[in-house]
């Protein structure tokens, strides 16, 4: 740190990001991205014509991306706002719906950025346990009147809450927002966005960054009823007006459009996640019921990061959390059949050499 850096600052404790290496290639099954490319229509609709537009800023609305995300999931465009990826509305939605006085509450084994907001913007956080099987119970909230975060299905984990259960949160406090992070909904959980009609405490975050293709993209899009979302746009213009840029907005409505090639990639992906379930648990791994593009999954053989250790020097990335209950896991992305293929004879040899 410098001599110049604020008091605010010095006390921040940043997210760690997966790690990115560019050192050498590697098998890279550590931040849940899609081992596929983007859509065919994606690579097309990002044409010269709109490069050549760089020199004007974006559409600050992002309307053709809203329109064609309002369209997907049958709303209204003034129930829409994108983003700059998830990150960026979940942290505009942790501004808008918490501070002095109104707390945030999340689980203790959940998405890594949640305790990294509250502490940025000074929030009271109420960290709650999951249960000792890692599942959530909505019970340990109804006496919290803060904002509510779940990530569903969880991330580190991959567990799904059923989506009644949220339902119960919603109804429960009509005065409290309830924000679903749905980064892995796609690869087959439940959406609460059918509940979006019924409920206006209710905002549901989604990514184009996993089922979509387009991490780098850098996309995501936050659903609710039109006052939530005029809420989360009064941060966005308190903060960057353009915060997509022309490039993604185009990209993005591309990859909203072509549902074949998204059912194509999110199928693909579950039948590698049954395959990479089985074979792990055939090796001896304890592996969590997951419905999402990830596995957290844990084995005698490699207590306290030792999986992660080994594969990394094998040329495999996988993501290992020094944290207190989830020391033993390992969670690790579904790749394609290949990569996990890979990764399994990988596993095996280091099992042999025990
Ligand atoms: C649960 C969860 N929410 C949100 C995000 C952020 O995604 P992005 O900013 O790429 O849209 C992630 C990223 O891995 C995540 O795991």
């Amino acid at each position: 740190m410098s001599r110049f850096i604020s008091c605010e600052a010095g006390r921040l404790e940043p997210y760690t990001p997966g790690e990115q290496p560019v050192d050498m290639q590697y098998v890279k099954l550590n931040t849940n991205e899609s081992p596929f490319p983007p859509s065919p229509k994606v690579v097309k609709a990002v044409s010269q014509a709109e490069l050549l537009k760089l020199n004007l800023y974006s559409d600050p609305t992002c309307g053709q991306l809203t329109r064609a995300i309002a369209r997907r999931y049958e709303l209204k465009p003034e129930q829409v706002l994108a983003g700059n990826g998830s990150d960026e509305l979940l942290s505009f939605a942790f501004r808008a719906f918490c501070g002095k006085g109104k707390s945030v509450a999340f689980p203790d084994v959940s998405y890594g950025f949640y305790k990294v907001w509250a502490a940025f913007y000074g929030i009271e956080a109420n960290v709650v346990p999951l249960k000792a099987d890692f599942t959530i119970d909505v019970d340990d909230y109804m006496d919290d009147h803060g904002t509510i975060v779940l990530a569903n299905p969880n991330a580190l984990t991959g567990v799904e809450l059923p989506t009644a259960q949220i339902q119960r949160l919603l109804e429960a406090d009509r005065d409290r927002v309830v924000i679903v992070d749905e980064a892995y909904v796609d690869f087959g959980g439940e959406s609460c966005v059918p509940l979006l009609c019924r409920y206006d405490n209710l905002l549901v975050v989604q990514t184009f960054s996993k089922s979509r293709n387009l991490a780098g993209g850098r996309l995501g899009f936050a659903l609710g009823d039109s006052d939530l979302i005029a809420d989360l746009n009064r941060v966005k213009y308190s903060f960057n007006p353009y915060n997509v840029n022309r490039l993604s907005i185009v990209a993005g409505a591309a990859a909203m459009e072509d549902e074949a090639y998204f059912q194509k990639c999110t199928a693909a992906i579950q039948k590698t996640r049954t395959w990479t379930t089985k074979t792990l648990e055939e090796l001896g791994f304890t592996v969590l019921p997951s419905r999402a593009n990830f596995v957290f999954a844990a084995s005698k053989s490699f207590p306290n990061g030792e999986l992660y250790r080994k594969l990394k020097e094998n040329g495999i990335l996988v993501r290992w959390f020094d944290e207190d209950r989830i020391r033993d896991f390992y969670r690790i992305t579904i790749g394609s059949s290949e990569q996990m293929e890979q990764m399994v004879e990988e596993i095996k040899k280091l099992l042999g050499e025990m």
